[in-house]
């Protein structure tokens, strides 16, 4: 089988013809892909800034069909059109039954590996690895969805769309006439951005180094524009006293951008930590700062969604015209150009690239 593999944190990652995977064994079906898109984390994994077990397939956003069950596996059927989720929800813990099923960690990657290369065990990126021409994966992280979505579609769903968009209508329940701040432009900032025009914001600042991004941002909701060097002024300009912010969304994923975030959201705002960042990036706080101005600091993964109900919402949101996910795939690619949508994600150009198979 091909597909994209990297060998060592660090190092370009290579695509090759001598992937194997192995038969879906109990629980786990095999899919084959049909797109997935290319996320600043597959990057950050393949950097070594966030943790990966190698060698790794990477790629977590990911759609395609159902093409064969394990023994037992009562569905999805063949031939089900599925987004791959890359937290799969148990159903049973008291996470999943609280309402919490993106924190989920009860479902364990495949083992034994479902990969290997040469001879030597390889891993799935995310439990999903959705850079090869085929996957097998837990048969709860195959999401069933309608045949007639666009198999591109579904896949943004599968991580940027429901990510952004759920910081915003998940996690922050961002109420209609607020003002909100999302500092980086990206596949998934693009996203907050669009849950905030949906949530019906008032005013959306957009931040980000790169001139193209912040024109994608006007298209997708932002009322205003700024490079990081303007963000002070601008929180003079459009919030109420100049005070912040009543919502500010980190989405690059460093400890510096989380510092600003937070110092543009107002008393009592909210400010939520999109981004994917390392485990050795320290952001501080001062105690006094913490209690004085009773700003709330949120995480949030995976958008706080349930991928059981949440894909289909997106997607009917998207059908409605409430959200353009079309629009976010600026770049389809071949597999072997996944290395190179990595450096593209970093200069700036574009939003969202998807591998077609
Ligand atoms: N201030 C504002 N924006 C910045 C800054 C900064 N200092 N540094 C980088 N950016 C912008 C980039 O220009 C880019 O537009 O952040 C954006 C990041 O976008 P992508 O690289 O497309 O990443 P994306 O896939 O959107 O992921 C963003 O969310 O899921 C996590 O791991 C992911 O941490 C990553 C974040
Ligand atoms: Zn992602
Ligand atoms: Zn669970």
């Amino acid at each position: 089988m091909r597909g994209v593999i990297l060998r060592e944190a660090g190092k370009p990652v290579e695509v090759s013809d001598e992937l194997t995977l192995r038969r879906p064994g109990p629980g786990e079906v095999r899919v084959r892909l049909r797109a997935a898109g290319v996320c600043h984390s597959d990057l950050s994994m393949c950097e070594g800034r966030l943790p990966a077990r190698l060698p790794m397939v990477p790629g977590h956003e990911g759609a395609g069909e159902v093409v064969e069950l394990g023994p037992g596996v009562s569905g999805p059927p063949v031939g089900t059109h599925v987004i791959l989720s890359w937290i799969p929800p148990c159903g049973t813990c008291h996470l999943c039954l609280g309402g919490q099923p993106n924190l989920c960690t009860s479902v364990t990657p495949p083992s034994p590996p479902t990969l290997s290369i040469a001879g030597e065990p390889a891993h799935a990126g995310l439990g999903v690895g959705c850079f090869a021409e085929e996957t097998v994966v837990d048969a709860r992280a195959a999401i069933p969805i309608p045949d007639d979505v666009p198999f591109d579609v579904a896949a943004v769903v599968g991580c940027a769309v429901l990510t952004g968009v759920g910081a915003v209508i998940n996690t922050a329940r961002v109420r209609p006439g607020s003002s909100v701040l999302v500092i980086g432009c990206g596949g998934v900032g693009i996203n907050v951005i669009q849950g905030a025009r949906l949530a019906a914001a008032a005013t959306v600042l957009a931040v980000d180094p790169f001139p193209d991004k912040l024109v994608a941002a006007r298209a997708f909701g932002a009322t205003h524009v700024s490079t990081p060097d303007g963000l002070a002024d601008a929180v003079k300009e459009l919030t109420a006293e100049g005070g912040g912010f009543d919502y500010a969304f980190e989405v690059v994923g460093r400890s510096a951008t989380i510092r600003q975030a937070w110092r543009a959201t107002r008393r009592g705002g909210t400010t939520v930590v999109v981004g994917a960042g390392s485990a050795d990036d320290l952001v501080s706080f001062s105690a006094a700062e913490l209690f004085f101005t009773e700003r709330r600091l949120v995480g949030c993964l995976y958008g706080s969604g349930d991928v059981r109900t949440d894909f289909g919402r997106l997607l009917r949101l998207w059908r409605a015209g409430r959200l353009d996910l079309d629009g976010l795939i600026t770049r389809r690619i071949g597999l072997e150009e996944v290395g190179e949508a990595f450096t593209a994600m970093g200069s700036g150009e574009v939003i969202r690239s998807l591998v077609t198979f």
